[in-house]
């Protein structure tokens, strides 16, 4: 079967041979026009445009980017900032970073258009400390773009302006939740606040209206403006609209960047067709569909979901499609796009202690269930790997894991618990018999733990 193909729309130019990060290869392919045409426009416009796309953010909660900025707080008299998020903290997450090594215009172009939309005269790129290259390579281009006049004071020759802030965190998971990140934006450490009161858009950045998007989500509103909000919403599959950016890792022949429209391809097309199958010898284990904090898949297991006429269908994980609502009906999330892929080589208990040492590691141990149980989920693996196993320790993990969901400030809780509920949920054989399996040695050889 060919290869569904891609509809690049956030990725058109950026691997074209000879496309470069520059302000005059940008303006060349078009750069800064919407912003022209966006300017023009009235600020309540735009915005329903971009209720009417249906874009949904592509950080991790698919929250709608319309109504996100409709529930600013505009009525306060205080200043409305634009925080992006270029934290790309989730694991098995790498998109982001690419859109702003090969193409930083195509974000500033719609930070601009946001912040015109939203009366923001201050936005702040919160990029993360691991990122040096690209925190440079957004400082160059910002100063390209206020040279010529689309950033900084009256754009455009309009009474309108607006400055932009690079801000480097420090390397933290939890500087990517939204209110860790305005904390560590004020200069604090990132504790997450909690909601209510502090919900962003009404008590954000320095108590006041703020809006946190992803980097991807931005770029997606310069082609809003472009096509129309109605016109980008047939883009993709209803209340999944648009493109996506999968990031796929893992043990497939061809991991990387694509971009479909959401829906448009199943897990089983992407990994099968575009990523060209398991690697020789091999066959599929489990996937984790959305950011190593997404509830993970198993090959084999199948899903019953009830269709809006009453019916009901029966989806295998290969026939699940790729959208935020599908994905969620099977009880995981499309997340953060990060698809990470499992084959028959890895001990479920060993990735397991992989994952659990890095949410043990980020967790920013603000409340008990989160700072006690995260270390405790990362203790148990780690021991069942490198001590003394015993059959009952699923059902420990389990226990500590269901009492951290649910409990937290901030969804990290469910970020760190949901790798080992899921994991023992599908796998738990595995973990029964892993003491007995540790005594033979395996060709294959564990991951390594971090
Ligand atoms: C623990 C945790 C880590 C997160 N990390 C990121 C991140 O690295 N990048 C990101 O865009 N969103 C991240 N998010 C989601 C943000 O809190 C927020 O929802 C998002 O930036 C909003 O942008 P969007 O609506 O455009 O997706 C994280 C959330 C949690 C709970
Ligand atoms: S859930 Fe975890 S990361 Fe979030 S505030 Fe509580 S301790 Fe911190």
């Amino acid at each position: 079967m060919p290869a569904p193909q891609q509809r690049r729309i956030i990725f058109k130019h950026i691997d074209v041979p000879g496309y470069t990060n520059d302000l005059a290869c940008y303006v060349r392919h078009g750069g800064y026009e919407m912003l022209k045409k966006a300017v023009a426009m009235p600020p309540a416009t735009i915005i329903d445009e971009v209720k009417k796309s249906g874009l949904r953010g592509r950080g991790g909660a698919g929250f709608p980017c319309g109504v996100k900025w409709g529930l600013v707080d505009r009525k306060s008299g205080k200043p409305i900032y634009l925080v992006v998020n270029a934290d790309e903290s989730e694991p098995g997450t790498f998109k982001d970073r690419y859109i702003i090594h090969q193409d930083p215009h195509q974000l500033i172009e719609g930070i601009m258009i946001s912040s015109f939309a939203n009366n923001v005269k201050q936005a702040y790129i919160y990029i993360r400390g691991e990122f040096p290259h690209g925190a440079r390579i957004l400082e160059q281009a910002i100063a390209e773009a206020r040279a010529a006049n689309f950033v900084g004071p009256n754009i455009l020759g309009t009474t309108y302006g607006c400055e932009i802030y690079v801000h480097r965190g420090a390397g933290a998971y939890i500087c990517g939740e939204e209110t860790g990140l305005i904390e560590s934006l004020e200069g604090k450490r990132p504790y997450p606040r909690i909601k209510p009161p502090y919900f962003p858009a009404v008590l954000g950045l320095y108590q006041c209206p703020t809006i946190v998007n992803n980097v991807e989500t931005l770029c997606h509103v310069k082609h809003i403006i472009e096509m129309g909000g109605d016109t980008y919403a047939k883009i993709g599959t209803p209340n999944n609209t648009g493109t996506r950016l999968l990031c796929v890792s893992g043990h497939v022949r061809k991991p990387g960047y694509y971009e479909y429209e959401v829906g448009k391809i199943t897990l089983g097309e992407l990994l099968n067709e575009v990523c060209g199958g398991p690697l020789p010898g091999r066959k599929f284990k489990a996937v984790i569909p959305g950011g190593s904090s997404a509830k993970i898949l198993k090959f084999g297991e199948t899903f019953t979901l009830k269709n809006k006429d009453g019916s009901s269908r029966t989806l295998t994980v290969e026939e699940i499609p790729m959208d935020f609502d599908t994905l969620a009906a099977c009880g995981t999330m499309g997340g953060s796009g990060g698809v990470i892929v499992m084959d028959d080589s890895v001990n479920m208990v060993e990735a397991l202690a992989n994952i659990n040492a890095f949410y043990a590691h980020e967790s920013c141990g603000q409340c008990t269930p989160c700072r006690e149980g995260s270390l405790w989920m990362k203790k148990i693996t780690t021991r069942m790997v490198h001590e003394n196993a015993r059959s009952e320790d699923g059902a420990l993990l389990k226990s500590v894991a269901d009492q951290i969901a649910g409990r937290t400030i901030c969804a990290f809780g469910e970020a760190c618990s949901w790798p080992t509920q899921s994991f023992i949920a599908k796998f738990g054989d595995e973990f029964k018999a892993y003491p007995e399996a540790k005594k033979t040695p395996k060709a294959d050889g564990a991951l390594e733990l971090v």
